[in-house]
């Protein structure tokens, strides 16, 4: 072999370094610091390259080609944006992979980030476990955050819009039941439920910095900020009213918890402060979670929230990107016209309405999150995940929580004559009611009259009657009723409602039934509900919240095979005219105070 001269091994060496520099981005190396992979990625970054990464829109108008095009950041599915309806977890992991696949290849190979409401269990997705609503405060909130996360991620998505962390101050609130509790200390305590998304927190982590264990875990979203459940009257996206210090000491410390916990972003409530905004607000955005809280994550805004800063929406969408991007959101939920916001963010830039540097700060933001929670090593899903969706695990873990989130309110005239625990031999008992066999109004899964029927015993005749006439329940030889009544279902706004009456035909069955035969009522409810004009005619109360699939739980409890345990997460009132009324409260008269609930004993042999 001929030997080379030695400039031409030189020459060899310094094209060779030159290659490799070309190939090597810090950004792209997971053995760099978070901190320098961000600042490497912001520096390759054009303002439209940026502006795409604060751009999250709705899968409905999402496609490879869209994230190519303008490199959105982020996808999300809106409520009941599904890709089809029953649709399979495998068609959930290829539709995400099949955005993602548009987003790597993109110059600068930024993964997107898809999200998802999954405020009780997986609740968009087919055949997912649907866990009991945050109102009947379960006793395994970390338990129930993991199993979650599995339920997400088993459909290829990192991203929850979870928990909610409201602190519901009136029942007439439409959306009181995905509210902890009236009490922030409860609603602190449930912060827990960040931990089980997220992971748990090393103890060496710093204060306000977005943490994700891996890839069983999920991004979550502490929302809705702040001050969404202290609304007048309780109507959906008003006006909170209420003294700095009212806030703070009511509303904001959840946030404290979440943001300690490691909570990756934050999402920003449609109500107002004050009669300001709260997607205007740079004050509590910027001046209060960012800079005093030191929140390190990103702050995303609520679906279409920039465009209800004007009344009506979207009257002047240069004013919201202005007054939203400037009061600190850094992701903007936009969902669907993605191209207006994208020139209106842009030109605001470009002529300085906007500084560069809020732009830089917002998406130093979601970079941070997205290399935190391993997106750039792991953007795309695959099927080992599948398994989790609806397994036996969690549905064992929903009926559970089913159980301890039960609370007893009366039962039986006194004390030494309690009605339950039932006994599951008797010959013939009578279920009724709206809610007994009806999984919309229970939300999916094992009816509660199935429930009951699997619990008896063989020979116990079990009839069921939605709506019985007096005669009927007279004429037949009951030993005992179960009667389940209840609100129907709804969401959002719908839910506001300023009577707070028990739906009909609930009090006629109610009457119907009581009135000649031993009854327990059964009450499936967001909240508590106008119960005292029958509660002489009810012989025991149970409320059961909205509890999910697992319908089993019920029945577990009614029969003794588990005991009562749980305590009211809520004050329950007498009358509509005494709301708002909460613990603490120096006029506080309720039916049944903050933290009541009777106890039973489990029956060994019943
Ligand atoms: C609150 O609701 C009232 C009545 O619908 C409405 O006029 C008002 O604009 C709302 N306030 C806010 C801040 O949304
Ligand atoms: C919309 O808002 C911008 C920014 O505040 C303002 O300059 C403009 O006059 C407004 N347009 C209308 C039609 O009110
Ligand atoms: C109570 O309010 C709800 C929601 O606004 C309404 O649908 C219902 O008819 C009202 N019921 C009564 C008895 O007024």
């Amino acid at each position: 072999m001929a030997k080379a001269p030695l400039f031409i091994w030189i020459l060899a060496y310094i094209c060779w370094i030159a290659a490799a520099n070309a190939e090597y981005k810090i950004y792209q190396d997971p053995k760099q610091p978070t901190s320098k992979r961000v600042k490497d990625l912001l520096s390759r970054m054009t303002l439209e390259e940026k502006i795409g990464q604060m751009t999250q829109i709705d899968r409905l108008v999402a496609s490879a080609d869209v994230l190519k095009k303008y490199n959105i950041g982020s996808v999300l599915s809106g409520g009941g944006s599904i890709p089809s309806p029953k649709a399979s977890p495998e068609t959930w992991v290829d539709m995400v992979n099949g955005f993602q696949k548009g987003s790597l290849s993109t110059r600068l190979k930024i993964p997107m980030l898809y999200g998802i409401d999954a405020v009780h269990g997986h609740n968009n997705v087919y055949k997912a476990t649907i866990f009991p609503h945050n109102v009947g405060l379960g006793a395994s909130r970390q338990r129930i955050g993991a199993a979650t996360a599995l339920e997400v991620r088993a459909t290829g998505i990192p991203y929850a819009f979870a928990p909610c962390i409201a602190v519901c101050r009136d029942p007439r609130w439409g959306r009181c039941y995905e509210s902890y509790s009236e009490d922030p200390k409860v609603v602190r305590a449930m912060t827990e439920i960040v931990s089980g998304l997220q992971g748990d927190i090393p103890a060496n982590s710093r204060k306000g910095v977005p943490f994700l264990a891996g890839q069983k875990n999920v991004l979550a979203s502490a929302k809705h900020f702040v001050g969404d459940g202290g609304t007048t009257k309780g109507m959906n996206e008003n006006n909170t009213v209420a003294s700095r210090h009212g806030l703070l000491s009511i509303h904001m410390p959840a946030y404290h918890d979440s943001i300690i916990k490691g909570v990756g972003t934050v999402m920003v409530s449609y109500s107002s402060w004050n009669g300001v905004k709260m997607h205007a607000n740079r004050d509590l955005i910027t001046g209060y979670l960012k800079n005093t809280l030191r929140f390190r994550g990103f702050v995303i805004s609520d679906w279409e929230g920039i465009d209800r800063i004007t009344s009506p929406p979207h009257a002047n969408y240069t004013y919201s990107i202005i007054a939203g991007v400037g009061a600190g959101i850094d992701m903007i939920m936009v969902p669907y016209k993605y191209a207006e916001f994208i020139d209106g963010l842009t030109s605001l830039v470009k002529n300085k309405f906007i500084p560069m540097s809020r732009i830089d700060d917002a998406v130093t933001r979601i970079l941070r999150v997205k290399f935190t929670m391993g997106l750039f090593e792991h953007p795309l899903a695959d099927y080992s995940m599948i398994k989790h969706l609806g397994s036996q695990e969690h549905r064992e873990l929903a009926r559970e929580a089913v159980r301890k989130t039960l609370v007893l309110l009366k039962n039986g005239e006194s004390a030494d004559k309690p009605l339950l625990p039932l006994p599951k031999k008797a010959s013939k008992i009578l279920v009724a009611g709206t809610h007994a066999d009806n999984i919309g109004n229970q939300c999916g899964g094992t009816t509660i009259l199935t429930g009951i029927k699997k619990t008896v015993h063989p020979q116990t005749e079990v009839v069921f009657s939605e709506n019985p006439d007096s005669g009927f329940v007279k004429s037949n030889k009951f030993s005992h009723a179960i009667v389940v009544v209840g609100e129907p279902p709804y969401s959002e706004t719908f839910g506001d409602n300023t009577n707070l009456t028990l739906p009909d035909p609930g009090p006629s069955i109610i009457t119907n039934v009581c009135a000649s035969v031993k009854c327990v009522v059964v009450l499936i409810t967001g909240r508590p509900v106008v119960i005292q004009p029958y509660l002489a005619q009810i012989d025991a109360l149970v409320a059961a919240w909205l509890p999910g699939t697992e319908g089993q739980g019920v029945a577990d409890v009614l029969f003794g095979d588990y005991g009562f345990t749980g305590k009211l997460s809520r004050t329950w009132f007498k009358t509509v005219d005494q709301l708002p009324m909460n613990v603490g409260d120096k006029h506080y008269d309720p039916l049944f105070p903050f933290g009541f609930g009777l106890t039973t004993k489990p029956v060994t042999a019943n």
